[in-house]
């Protein structure tokens, strides 16, 4: 009886706080009050818990009904007074703040950096040409003959007739040594083309480093000495080099660098081709018709050059077995040489 009548005095309490509301803000005093956590409904259903168990049923009833009401008259109220734009959430300023990704050099060129700083501390100069060359710095100054096949379409992008896309950082040396004297000790990193069919062991556009030093009394023994330290100081010191004879326009003799396999340090691997050798460079004796095409006179200067392809090296030297993925900017990949 006592119980049924708080719910009657309750309901009658509620119905004149209903009917006063004027403001948003009274809705949500009125949502407080009766039927919040700490409400006077939630009050009532924890003294339901209490109560003797036959006195539970009608109590129980009872209660549902009320808060039946309580919620009708809370969801009008909500129409009547909906809620005002200044009560809308603002960004909240204690939420922690969104990191900003830090990106990371390329292995590309970061191995690019790699090898001019070594270089560089054995005093050589960077020295850089244009991509688009002409048939005579690309090809003829170099001493390759009028129908040497690296003039073919097929693997040259001819822009015109004269104008190409240079398909190696040789060209460099060319312009270099028309505006210079020796002595001359440059590197001279850069793009270059091939009109090549994509694949993993080859790109239509890659990266070289040129290297030249001009002087009088230059020998192969200088050249196989600043190329061994290189590879030294780049792979370890613990790598294993050897040269073999080769062919280049533009040098004579000429020699192709191999370093033992990093894979397997020599015993054979499918990345050496199971030789235990990589080869990284082509090098030579500046030969005397590439002195000639600048006016240098070959009986006073001698000199070495070398060419070498960066995406090639960072390859041999991280083991990465498809060239492709360096032009992709796949973040899975660029990301596991962050640390570097
Ligand atoms: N230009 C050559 C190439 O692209 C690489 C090269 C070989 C450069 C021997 C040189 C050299 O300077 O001496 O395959």
């Amino acid at each position: 009886m006592e119980n049924t009548e708080t719910i009657k005095s309750i309901g009658k309490e509620a119905l004149k706080d209903f009917e006063k509301v004027s403001s948003y803000q009274e809705v949500e005093n009125f949502r407080i009050k009766y039927l919040g956590r700490k409400g006077i409904l939630s009050n009532l259903f924890d003294k339901l818990k209490e109560l003797p168990k036959e006195e539970k049923p009608q109590f129980g009833k009872e209660l549902n009904l009320l808060k039946k009401e309580l919620e009708e008259k809370y969801e009008l109220l909500r129409q009547k007074f909906p809620k005002p734009k200044e009560f809308e959430l603002k960004d909240d300023l204690t939420l922690p703040g969104i990191k900003p990704r830090i990106g990371s050099k390329h292995i590309v060129t970061k191995t690019l950096d790699e090898i001019k700083e070594i270089f560089k501390s054995f005093g050589f100069v960077i020295a850089e040409g244009p991509e688009l060359e002409t048939d005579y710095y690309n090809f003829s100054a170099l001493n390759f003959p009028e129908d040497h096949p690296a003039r073919d379409m097929q693997d040259t992008f001819f822009i015109s007739k004269e104008l190409l896309l240079r398909t190696h950082t040789s060209p460099v040396q060319i312009r270099y040594m028309e505006s210079h004297k020796p002595q001359i000790r440059i590197i001279a990193p850069g793009r270059v083309f091939r009109n090549e069919a994509i694949s993993a062991r080859s790109h239509c556009i890659f990266h070289q480093v040129e290297g030249l030093y001009v002087d009088t009394n230059v020998t192969f023994a200088e050249l196989k000495g600043t190329l061994v330290n290189f590879a030294k100081i780049f792979y370890g010191s613990d790598v294993a080099i050897r040269f073999r004879p080769s062919f280049f326009p533009f040098t004579e003799p000429s020699a192709e660098m191999d370093v033992s396999c990093i894979i397997c340090k020599g015993k054979g691997c499918r990345l050496c081709k199971y030789t235990g050798w990589l080869e990284i460079l082509g090098c030579g004796m500046v030969d005397p018709n590439v002195f000639k095409s600048v006016n240098y006179d070959p009986e006073i200067y001698t000199g070495y050059a070398f060419g070498m392809g960066i995406e090639r090296i960072a390859m041999l030297k991280y083991g990465i077995d498809d060239i492709r993925i360096l032009f992709e900017n796949d973040l899975r990949f660029l990301k596991q040489f962050k640390g570097l």
